[in-house]
């Protein structure tokens, strides 16, 4: 089973990770969980680049298409072999990441970034992403107040901020199959507790 994570910068994501993992690997699941951009030795020098405040005038299209080198390399080398071997595979963002923020956040046609998402993932798609859904103002100011390192991705304006959490919701209602929100505007033992209950209910 492969779950992913979504959710605006500051969502608090990384952690509940953490927990979840904690929590499925008590009850006797064997879990696996990583990050992107990174995730594997190439991914993570992508991921470099990708952060580094440095970088101001990074194209949206080259940002896109390190998102998809990293994230490529990540499935061929980690996802589907843990997949294969029975792993639970949880990922802290993946291909939604991109038509967010690169689609809905810079404009990127999402069609076409649909294609090169599918070209990136293999066709690899979750089975069950859940949307930490969170005002991104909130988000931010979590951010500068400690949560997490200040990137070249959270220091883009608002307004991205802002489209990028619209895309998330549009997508979830598009296809409520897969996708689960989950409000992030509460405390972390009240978003971990709806977290467990939803996984398990789809384990079940
Ligand atoms: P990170 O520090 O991992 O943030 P978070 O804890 O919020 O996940 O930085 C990842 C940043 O990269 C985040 O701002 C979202 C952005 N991103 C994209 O723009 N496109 C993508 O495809 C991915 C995977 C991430």
């Amino acid at each position: 089973m492969f779950i992913t994570l979504e959710g605006p910068d500051g969502s608090g994501k990384t952690q509940q990770i953490h927990l979840l993992a904690d929590f499925l690997t008590e009850k006797g699941y064997k879990v696996f969980f990583s990050r992107e951009p990174g995730g594997t030795e190439i991914g993570d020098q992508i991921r470099t680049i990708l952060m580094d405040l440095k970088n101001t005038k990074m194209n949206p299209r080259t940002e896109t298409l390190l998102f998809c080198a990293s994230r490529a390399q990540i499935v061929e080398e980690v996802i589907k072999p843990k997949l294969k071997k029975g792993y639970i595979v949880i990922l802290d963002r993946y291909a939604d990441s991109t038509l967010a923020y690169q689609g809905y956040g810079h404009g990127n046609d999402l069609q076409t970034l649909r294609t090169l998402l599918d070209f990136a993932t293999a066709g690899l798609k979750p089975d069950l992403t859940i949307l930490l859904d969170l005002d991104p103002e909130l988000g931010l100011n979590r951010r500068k107040k400690g949560g997490g390192e200040w990137n070249r991705m959270d220091a883009y304006r608002l307004e991205l901020h802002k489209r990028v959490r619209e895309g998330y919701r549009e997508m979830a209602s598009r296809e409520p199959q897969r996708w689960r929100i989950i409000s992030a505007d509460q405390p972390i033992e009240v978003v971990q507790s709806e977290l467990r209950n939803l996984i398990l209910d789809y384990l079940e």
